[in-house]
């Protein structure tokens, strides 16, 4: 366990009608009884957002955004701004996601633009990082990782919370995981470079692993030092899935 606070966040993706909003109750229920000593996050599709603010604001369960516009207002159709986020009542912003990365070309300076945008706002981003499969191959994970980590956060880091999402790309939504040890080699190495760039803030920024987390993985990879928690795709789709791995934490 490192300094930093727990943090388990449940990324919907495209996926999710009206009808899944009791899945987010189901959340905002359980933990709200059993009360989890940090943050539970759901990042709904957009279409989603409002209304599960309004059916959680009751309850400690936040709401997030899965991408925003770096600027605040403007001529973008079809964007959401980190200051639109705030003004529904998210608290973190996903940033940088690998799908963002791929299908939508975002490389790590657009990335760190929307980073300090959702610091702008007053919002937490979960900035995101990951090496694929040939990089991986190759033996350029570590390289690939601390690139990323000094293109994509910025400046304003250094005095605002920020949480890391680490996501092998190859394993998200595949059911394949790296190995234990693979995950520990590459949050040492994530924390040793976020404590080079943000110095003190750096030992308190939590550092999420994603990619192919389910109840029956979680409890060993969330065991591993500097795994702060999760980032959990398809297996946050479903209360009782998500609610067993926020109880094997
Ligand atoms: P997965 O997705 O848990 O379905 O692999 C994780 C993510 O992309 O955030």
């Amino acid at each position: 366990m490192s300094n930093a606070k727990s943090l388990i966040v449940g990324n919907w993706k495209m996926n999710g009608l009206r009808a899944d909003l009791k899945e987010i109750e189901a959340v905002a229920d359980s933990i709200q009884q059993n009360s989890f000593n940090g943050d539970v996050v759901i990042c709904p599709p957009a279409t989603l957002a409002a209304l599960a603010v309004d059916k959680t604001v009751q309850s400690p369960l936040k709401i997030g955004g899965q991408d925003c516009h770096a600027k605040e207002a403007g001529a973008f159709t079809g964007d959401i701004s980190a200051e639109k986020w705030k003004d529904l009542g998210a608290e973190y912003v996903i940033v940088g996601h690998s799908e963002r990365r791929e299908y939508y070309r975002e490389d790590d300076k657009a990335v760190r633009a929307k980073s300090a945008a959702v610091i702008r706002a007053g919002l937490t981003p979960i900035i995101c990082i990951g090496e694929s499969l040939e990089e991986r191959r190759a033996g350029n994970t570590l390289a690939v990782v601390s690139e990323q980590i000094s293109g994509s956060i910025p400046e304003e880091a250094k005095s605002s919370p920020i949480a890391i999402g680490y996501e092998p790309i190859w394993a998200i939504g595949t059911g394949l995981t790296p190995s234990i040890e693979e995950i520990a080699e590459a949050h040492s190495l994530i924390r040793a470079e976020l404590e080079k760039l943000l110095g003190t803030s750096g030992s308190t920024t939590p550092i999420l692993y994603g990619g192919s987390m389910k109840p029956s993985n979680a409890k060993e990879i969330l065991a591993i030092d500097d795994v702060d928690g999760g980032l959990v795709g398809g297996a946050s789709l479903k209360s009782k899935d998500f609610l067993e791995i926020i109880a094997s934490f």
